[in-house]
């Protein structure tokens, strides 16, 4: 592996949780991205999740508004969260880069993947994260996540949907990324990608429920959380 003369191991906090990872991230130069980007797009979620997603960096919305999957892929990840029994809430979702790449476009501002360097200089983030978190499932949302969690020979393409024994937590799971669901130009396999996707996320709730008895979230699940108010509200429930 190349050395690396900065990376984001000199910008972490000495005390580590969430709040101080996200303001300390606010700074990071650990490489040259965040000299194009808007600001750091931190991971979002509930401190202890029971499944922790990652996905490639940022895209355009991202970047302008500062929280992940909030554009056209994110909408498709909700989708898929909620087809497979999950709730967007409970679950924590970040990035492998926390900055945006991109090239200019005529006037748009077209994803650029990021390089093997940049992601090995972000990788402090996410194992902060990881740390905080303690997430009992991972889910490596395409290539990008996967190579960087699981090594650079991983391949979505035969791996895909398997439970996956890693150090990052008890099980790790790689699925298609919501972008190349987007990407596929023809009907039939953009459908094809997206049960898949639907299918893997519906293993890793599955497995979810199967190591701590809950469906997800710390205190219960949103959707637990959200009845209980309910109720409290005055439901004859
Ligand atoms: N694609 C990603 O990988 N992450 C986001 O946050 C948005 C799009
Ligand atoms: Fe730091 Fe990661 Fe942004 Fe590079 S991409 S500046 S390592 S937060």
């Amino acid at each position: 592996m190349a050395t690396q003369k900065t990376s984001a191991a000199d910008f972490l906090p000495d005390r580590i949780n969430l709040k101080s990872l996200r303001e300390a991230a606010a700074q990071c130069r650990g490489c040259e991205l965040y000299r194009h980007a808007t600001q750091t797009v931190f991971g979002a979620g509930p401190r202890r999740a029971g499944l922790l997603m990652v996905g490639e960096m940022p895209g355009d919305q991202e970047d302008l508004q500062g929280k992940p999957f909030v554009g056209p892929a994110g909408r498709l990840l909700d989708e898929a969260i909620t087809a497979a029994g999950l709730d967007r809430d409970d679950v924590y979702l970040t990035n492998a880069v926390k900055h945006f790449r991109w090239e200019p476009r005529g006037k748009r501002r077209l994803h650029k993947t990021p390089s093997a360097r940049q992601v090995e200089a972000c990788k402090p983030w996410l194992q902060a994260e990881m740390l905080v978190v303690k997430p009992p499932i991972v889910v490596c949302l395409g290539a990008t996540a996967a190579k960087a969690l699981m090594g650079k020979d991983f391949r979505i393409t035969q791996q895909r949907g398997e439970l996956l024994v890693s150090s990052w937590a008890d099980w790790t799971i790689a699925t298609h990324h919501p972008s190349a669901v987007l990407r596929a130009p023809e009907h039939q396999e953009r459908e094809r990608l997206r049960g898949e996707l639907v299918d893997d996320l519906h293993l890793a709730a599955q497995q979810l429920f199967r190591v701590t008895g809950r469906p997800a979230g710390e205190h219960g699940s949103a959707r637990e959380r959200r009845s209980a108010r309910h109720r409290a509200g005055g439901g004859s429930g």
